[in-house]
């Protein structure tokens, strides 16, 4: 039995400690950000707004506070989205924290300075000194994992062992786990399927959308090449495996369609999704500058051409 602590009691988060608990694990979660999510996670029925279940009683709740992360645990988990992270980074920075750290997070940052894209795992490493990071990334729908549909996802750590045995803390009979030493690969994969899924999403009918699909692939492959992530994790769960389910059933598609339509990102964000964090959009903002300007716009013509419709709100124009 293991103690293991959760940040970030958003969708993810939580339904991480539903397998996690269900290993047998002593469970904590703590969220450092949204009241919604406070009030959710500490009321006593624990029903979870966002994925509509009760959570399991045996899920401990703990208010955020540095002390907390300074505890004695076996795995620190992070499940924040994207603007969490250098949130997250500056509370552990000075704690010199040993234990294990693994990151659900999905994305990107683009580091002005020094005019690089870093990985989270990078980020939390080089900006927030944090050591022994692993990622878990894949397919992964929080509202199914939490009903324990049968889910695949895969864990990346440079040593093998260290994802293996994080995978045997928390894989179950429906949480199924795969390993990876291609940490850069499977997070470059599992972020920019975000913006291809909205691109996809674009095609108004199945046989347009078949054939964005493929090139959408090319493209990934090119990127993924270009930041040096194995060409073998394309076709793996944190490459086609979520761009699939992306594309398929979520809210980048969903935006996708709006664009396809003809309307421009904010007349569909304030139109239609006026509530909902569309990731591939935050993405695209936040990589845009570098991919703009550094790679060759031949290579990958439908990122190009969804990073500028977002930054410079003008229409999706399709062209395969
Ligand atoms: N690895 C996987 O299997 C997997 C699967 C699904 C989603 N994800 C990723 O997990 C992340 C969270 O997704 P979700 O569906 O739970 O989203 P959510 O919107 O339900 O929850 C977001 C979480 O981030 C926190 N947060 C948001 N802005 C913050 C800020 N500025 N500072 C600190 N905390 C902040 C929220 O309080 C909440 O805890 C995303 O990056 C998503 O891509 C990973």
């Amino acid at each position: 039995m293991k103690n293991i602590l959760v940040i970030g009691g958003g969708a993810m988060g939580s339904a991480f400690t539903i397998p996690s608990l269900e290993n047998k694990n002593n469970v904590t979660i703590s969220e450092p950000y949204s009241k919604r999510f406070i009030k959710d996670l500490s009321s006593k029925k624990k029903f979870h707004s966002a994925l509509k279940i009760k959570l399991p009683k045996q899920l401990r709740f703990r208010k955020f506070s540095r002390n907390l992360l300074k505890e004695n645990f076996d795995l620190i988990v992070i499940a924040l989205s994207l603007p969490g992270i250098d949130f997250i980074g500056k509370e552990l920075k000075d704690l010199k924290v040993k234990t294990p750290i693994l990151v659900l997070t999905k994305g990107l940052k683009f580091e002005k300075k020094k005019n690089k894209i870093l990985t989270i795992s990078d980020q939390l490493q080089k900006n927030y000194n944090l050591k022994n990071i692993s990622v878990l990334k894949g397919p992964c729908l929080a509202k199914e994992l939490a009903r324990k549909n049968q889910t695949s996802v895969i864990i990346a750590n440079k040593n093998i062992k260290i994802a293996k045995s994080i995978g045997r803390k928390i894989s179950t009979k429906y949480y199924l786990t795969e390993y990876s030493k291609d940490v850069v690969g499977v997070e470059v994969c599992s972020a920019i399927k975000n913006i291809y899924s909205m691109i996809i999403g674009a095609g108004q009918s199945l046989n347009s959308s078949s054939n964005l699909f493929q090139k959408a692939i090319l493209e990934m492959r090119y990127l993924n090449k270009y930041f040096k992530g194995k060409d073998e994790t394309i076709f793996g769960l944190a490459g086609v495996g979520d761009l699939y389910v992306s594309a398929a059933g979520g809210r980048n598609s969903k935006m996708g369609g709006f664009l396809g339509k003809g309307f421009t990102f904010k007349t569909a964000k304030k139109r239609f999704m006026p509530k909902e964090t569309v990731e591939g959009e935050e993405l695209a903002k936040e990589i845009a500058p570098f991919i703009l300007k550094k790679i060759d716009k031949k290579k990958i013509p439908l990122m190009i051409n969804l990073l500028k419709t977002i930054k410079e709100n003008k229409k999706f124009k399709i062209k395969v």
